[in-house]
């Protein structure tokens, strides 16, 4: 059975003067997977976000969701269209609570210019709760430690009501535990019918929760499969994951 594509890039290509961050890369994301993006540092995963989302200008290429091309449209109408991502670099409204600031997200996402501020609150609630931070609703945004801003980024982002989601890092800087209920957590927002691409550089999170892996490599495709194949892989290995990293990465998946 063919399965049905949300997303699709063609030739996607973004450069900043003579740098290629992103360079024709084409890829297919399916309805209701979790596809995880991976790559060194400076690979261009988070700028492939920005110029699918609108954040940034594409340089060339198309970009597809469910067949309508949406190839340079700004941020606010791709977020309406049911696309939504969080950010590497958290970007609360500090002055602000927990609950207003997934307000906001509520009142600009999929079918959010239709909601009150008064019903934008309601919806949050449900979601606040749903991240575990329901005892956190009414605190600032400044007071709360990264676990819960990573989660705030997740809140904010859900309450936009996407069918699509991109996670860039979620799981930076979190510790061992806090990953394994960051990874739960990324699991349930896909039951809820939620298409993900994650962007992690934590290997037991993209084993743990990716159906299939799209590797970039300066801008390019340089491989894509299971978790195990693009683990596996020599290429990958030499350009970014090291042999010792993956020896140790598999007796540990054998202990566990
Ligand atoms: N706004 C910008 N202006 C100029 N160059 C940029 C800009 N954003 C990113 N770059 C450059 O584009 C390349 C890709 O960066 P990008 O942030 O997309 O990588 P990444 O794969 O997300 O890396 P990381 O894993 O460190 O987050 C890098 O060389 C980066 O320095
Ligand atoms: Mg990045």
């Amino acid at each position: 059975m063919e399965r049905e594509v949300i997303l699709e890039t063609q030739n996607a290509t973004k450069h900043f003067g003579g740098l290629a961050a992103v360079e024709k890369v084409n890829m297919k994301i399916y309805k209701g997977e979790i596809l995880g993006l991976i790559g060194p540092n400076g690979a261009g995963k988070t700028t492939f976000v920005n110029i699918i989302t609108g954040m940034l200008p594409i340089t060339a290429g198309k970009v597809y969701f469910k067949g309508q091309d949406i190839t340079g449209w700004p941020a606010y109408k791709v977020g309406r269209l049911g696309i939504a991502r969080t950010f590497q670099i958290v970007k609360p409204f500090r002055g602000m609570t927990v609950r207003e600031n997934v307000a906001v997200g509520a009142m600009f996402g999929h079918g959010g210019h239709k909601r009150s501020p008064r019903e934008a609150l309601e919806h949050v609630d449900e979601i606040i709760e749903f991240v575990g931070m329901a005892h956190l609703r009414d605190k600032h945004a400044d007071q709360l430690t990264l676990p819960y801003l990573k989660r705030l980024e997740l809140a904010k982002a859900l309450a936009m009501d996407p069918e699509l989601l991109f996670l860039d890092e979620v799981m930076a800087g979190l510790n061992t535990k806090e990953i394994e209920s960051a990874m739960e957590l990324v699991r349930r927002i896909n039951e809820r019918g939620i298409t993900i691409l994650v962007i992690e550089h934590v290997m037991k999170a993209i084993v743990g929760v990716t159906q299939r892996v799209f590797v970039l490599n300066f801008g390019q495709e340089l491989a894509q499969g299971t978790p195990h194949e693009v683990l596996n892989n020599p290429e990958v290995i030499q350009a970014y994951l090291g042999e010792k990293f993956v020896e140790r990465f598999f007796r540990q998946q054998k202990a566990a």
